[in-house]
């Protein structure tokens, strides 16, 4: 069925065909949340953000807000069609039956939260206590799409107890260090067990049949698994990337730009044997420019490898940050067409370009890019 922007309908197989309605997130009453196991592995060693918590200055979340309207303004001049979530008070606590913990986050990034899958959107299990109530910030958009779309599915994937079992008490330390994470990582060793599956949406890209999932912090075998079952039309590809000390999400690290070519994050390189299904299959793996910043913004989560998590129109457009300056002539060469798009001041509330949005609608179908098996 072609798209209508009066028709909402949801359909969206991979990470590059002509986006046509898209979700932007807002930072609106974001909170850095209390500590909690998943957070203590994740916030760097070195953050600014250690042993703080509650609700963001007022003046950055004015700054997110605007730069994100900004975003959605740009994309809707283009013709893309953009909803927003609707912020619940995150000040309150998160109770259940297994775990108390004193705030929540916000609804920034919805790429964490939704993946979509063709004409699915799936909400995920979530890894961290803080974020166990995110999914109802889209509710309301899930209800609309659902009455509006016939052919949508809303699916939620199982809501996970997160209780202490859920961690590996060796992360649970303010100081690690940098080899020990990189070895840890290199062994597969992550902070999150295999109680109960778990999966964060960012740490899967889709690419038409095939699904490549990162195992990592936030996503762990059981919820590959969970997938590979949930998803059984697709064939699912778990990858880890050993050089990153934090692997939390996989789009500030693999970013598909078209068919045929992937940028990696040249510090955290997709191991050799994980390579050949990309090989096999034509595909090049290039490295991603070098970041222009030495640092990212204050109470910023995420690394300064955000500048290479762009988000793709089509097979010839992008959208990257528009201090990323390396990225943007590093897609220049790659034939891209740039769009830049100021989101810098927004990295805090928890990514870039492709975190802050989720896909409802592309063009195209559900295509084998790789059948050389
Ligand atoms: N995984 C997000 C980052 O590199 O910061």
């Amino acid at each position: 069925m072609e798209w209508s922007a009066g028709r909402t309908q949801v359909n969206s197989w991979n990470e590059w065909d002509p986006l046509r309605h898209v979700i932007v997130g807002r930072a609106t009453d974001c909170h850095i949340p209390p500590n909690e196991p998943a957070l203590e592995a994740k916030v760097p060693e070195d953050s600014d953000m250690r042993g703080m918590w509650g609700k963001r200055p007022q003046e950055s979340i004015d700054r997110g807000n605007e730069l994100l309207d900004g975003f959605a303004a740009l994309l809707e001049a283009r013709g893309i069609r953009v909803d927003r979530p609707d912020p619940i008070d995150f000040s309150q606590p998160v109770t259940t039956p297994d775990f108390h913990t004193g705030s929540q986050f916000g609804c920034m990034p919805p790429r964490d939260v939704l993946l979509t899958v063709g004409h699915e959107m799936l909400e995920a299990t979530m890894s961290y206590r803080c974020r166990w109530f995110e999914y109802l910030c889209y509710r309301p958009l899930m209800q609309r799409y659902f009455e509006e779309d016939p052919r949508f599915r809303h699916e939620a994937a199982p809501k996970p107890r997160l209780t202490d079992a859920d961690y590996h008490k060796d992360y649970l330390s303010e100081k690690i260090g940098v080899e020990k994470r990189l070895q840890w990582a290199a062994d597969k060793h992550f902070v999150t067990t295999e109680e109960e599956p778990l999966f964060d949406a960012a740490d899967v890209l889709r690419f038409g049949r095939d699904l490549v999932v990162q195992h990592g912090f936030t996503t762990n075998q059981k919820g590959i698994e969970w997938l590979r079952r949930h998803f059984p039309d697709h064939r699912v590809h778990a990858v880890n990337f050993p050089g990153d000390p934090y692997p939390i999400h996989i789009d500030a690290t693999f970013t598909p730009l078209r068919p045929g070519l992937i940028l990696n994050n040249p510090q955290r390189r997709l191991p050799e044997g994980q390579r050949e299904m990309f090989h096999r299959n034509g595909w090049e793996i290039v490295d991603a420019a070098q970041p222009a910043h030495n640092s990212p913004p204050p109470l910023c989560y995420s690394s300064t490898w955000l500048s290479m998590n762009v988000l793709v129109l089509d097979p010839k457009t992008v959208c990257v940050e528009k201090s990323e300056v390396y990225q943007a002539e590093q897609m220049d060469r790659l034939g891209m067409e740039v769009i830049p798009v100021e989101l810098r001041d927004a990295y805090a509330f928890g990514g870039g370009l492709h975190c802050c949005t989720a896909d409802v609608y592309r063009e195209g179908g559900c295509e084998d890019y790789f059948p050389k098996a």
